[in-house]
């Protein structure tokens, strides 16, 4: 990499920030693509996010991605969002232009996109969402963007289930319904499950918000949106039952790429994203 006087900055902001995969990923595309720029982790401390983002514009950096814990409270600082990203109620992606600080969601899309690459297409299908906190509320969007037929969603928290429920039936139309997680071993019809819940990520691996077996038999379809294990209990069970598994590690590739052809106006050719998943997957297995 040659750092000189036109090199662009991109950041990720986000606190912690230090075990991110963002900086590896998108230094790659660079690399891959012949565009001058770095990619940094941008470690804000509470309380100083209204700073940061001010300071994007004064720096003139052009692009950041945002993480935990501020994709919602960064959404009061911009000048636009994007309207799905505004249904989601969450942005991890800023552009700026002209100036105008503008907020996007590419979560749903990564996820989009590793689903369609595994040939998983959603339109008139019956979903189920497990868990109703961000993750799960990126999910329902695209579920219900995609045109699925029923979302169906189950949380420990039944209420913010209903709630999430309430939020999609007043965005999109589509057709919604809590379960309790102890109904699910009944259900016959979810054939696509989605888990999104921080149950069974590391170091608890061992955990897993379903546990009967039985729940396991009728699922074509698994999803995790955890990447660390790369295998967690719940696709762990799913495959062992004939499902399809998909683990988060797509999602959090696309995410990326996304965010990369949006602050650059271009569309990576096929081939080079193949090379670059590779190397990330390389990355990830080496990684500490
Ligand atoms: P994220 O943005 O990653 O989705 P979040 O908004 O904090 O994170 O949501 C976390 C989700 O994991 C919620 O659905 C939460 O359930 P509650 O709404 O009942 O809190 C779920 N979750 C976290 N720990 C859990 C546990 N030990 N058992 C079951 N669900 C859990």
């Amino acid at each position: 990499m040659r750092i000189n006087g036109t090199t662009a900055l991109y950041g990720l902001m986000g606190h912690p920030v230090e075990h991110s995969f963002s900086p590896f990923l998108q230094n790659l595309f660079a690399k891959k693509i012949g565009k001058n720029m770095v990619y940094v982790t941008f470690n804000v401390d509470e309380g100083q996010l209204e700073s940061a983002v001010e300071g994007l514009r004064a720096l003139n950096i052009k692009g950041v991605n945002v993480t935990v814990p501020y994709k919602v409270e960064i959404m009061q600082y911009l000048d636009h969002i994007d309207e799905v990203a505004r249904n989601i109620g969450a942005v991890n992606t800023i552009k700026v232009e002209n100036d105008q600080l503008i907020g996007y969601n590419t979560d749903w899309l990564g996820l989009l996109a590793s689903l369609n690459e595994r040939d998983v297409y959603l339109k008139d299908k019956s979903v189920l969402i497990i868990g109703a906190g961000g993750g799960a509320r990126a999910v329902a969007v695209m579920c219900a963007k995609e045109g699925a037929k029923k979302i169906t969603i189950t949380n420990r928290t039944l209420s913010k289930a209903k709630d999430l429920c309430a939020l999609i039936e007043s965005q999109y139309q589509i057709e919604t319904e809590t379960v309790h997680f102890e109904a699910l071993k009944e259900r016959t019809d979810l054939r696509i499950a989605f888990q999104t819940t921080s149950v069974g990520m590391y170091p608890h691996i061992e955990n897993n918000p379903v546990y009967e077996t039985k729940f396991y038999k009728t699922l074509d379809v698994a999803i995790d949106l955890i990447y660390n294990p790369i295998e967690t209990h719940f696709l762990k069970e799913a495959r062992e039952a004939g499902a399809l598994t998909i683990n988060g590690l797509g999602m959090l590739f696309h995410q990326g790429i996304i965010a990369f052809e949006l602050w650059h106006g271009l569309k990576m050719g096929e081939s080079i994203k193949d090379t670059c998943y590779n190397v990330f997957l390389d990355e990830i297995v080496n990684a500490d």
